[in-house]
């Protein structure tokens, strides 16, 4: 579902964002991308979502690579990020109806997923007021409805818990869970290993732009002797640097 061979990302002639990362997610998996502050994760991230060129490499989604077919990728893709950019004056509802338009999403099948998405993310109070009311949970949520209008294969979350608390929390990993399934990819990318243990069955971590290790959450707590897998994460990144 997701292939990342041989990628790199150059910003100028310093700065060196990701090198040579491969790593690669089947579709049933929740599968982390883990690592430190500026561990070149976002940057993948905008790549598989065609937002950025990679500098050489290959990214594949469902299928497609990200150069020649960006617009198929495009369609298989939900991408939730730290920017939420919700317009302040519309209603959660306008705001979803809005992106179900502009996906080409017909009004009667745009109704039915609003409905749906709406019990799956306990949204029920909230959609009908305006978005400039919400706190940040509530966005976040918007966010993520906004992001599976289209019902895509491969659901990026980069850092989607950030600054929620624990209830907003909970609600936006329990949608991960739930959205996971036999033809669809969840990746998770996070520093709080808690969360990527919790949820992931495999995953990948990177420090400064390379990989350091990608195995199962299991065996990556095995092969460095840890009784967890911020534990873990500490001994494999600490000996590549
Ligand atoms: N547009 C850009 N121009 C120059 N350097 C950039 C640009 N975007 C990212 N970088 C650099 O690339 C590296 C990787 O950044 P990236 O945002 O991908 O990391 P990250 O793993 O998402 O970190 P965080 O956990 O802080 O979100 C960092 O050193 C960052 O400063
Ligand atoms: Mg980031």
């Amino acid at each position: 579902m997701i292939e990342v061979s041989g990628l790199t990302k150059r910003f100028g002639d310093k700065v060196i964002a990701v090198q040579d990362l491969s790593f690669s997610a089947k579709a049933g998996e929740i599968y982390g991308l883990l690592g430190p502050n500026g561990a070149g994760k976002t940057t993948t991230l905008r790549m598989l979502a065609t937002l950025l060129k990679p500098s050489s490499g290959s990214l594949k989604v469902a299928g497609y690579d990200v150069t020649t077919h960006p617009e198929d990728v495009r369609r298989n893709i939900g991408v939730v990020n730290g920017g939420m950019g919700l317009y302040d004056r519309l209603t959660g509802r306008e705001i979803l109806e809005y992106f179900a338009y502009f996906y080409g999403i017909g009004k009667i099948d745009a109704q039915k997923r609003i409905k749906q998405l709406e019990g799956a993310l306990e949204m029920t109070d909230l959609l009908d007021r305006r978005s400039s009311e919400y706190s940040t949970g509530m966005k976040q949520k918007i966010v993520i409805a906004r992001a599976v209008l289209h019902e895509p294969a491969v659901l990026i979350l980069d850092e989607a818990t950030n600054g929620l608390d624990v209830v907003a929390r909970r609600a936006v990993l329990e949608f991960a869970r739930a959205y996971r399934s036999k033809d669809r990819v969840v990746l998770f990318s996070t520093h709080i290993m808690a969360e990527a243990e919790e949820l992931c069955e495999r995953a990948a971590i990177i420090d400064h732009g390379r990989l350091v290790a990608q195995d199962s959450v299991a065996n990556l707590k095995t092969q460095s002797s840890a009784n967890n897998l911020e534990e873990a994460f500490f001994r494999l990144t600490r000996s590549v640097n």
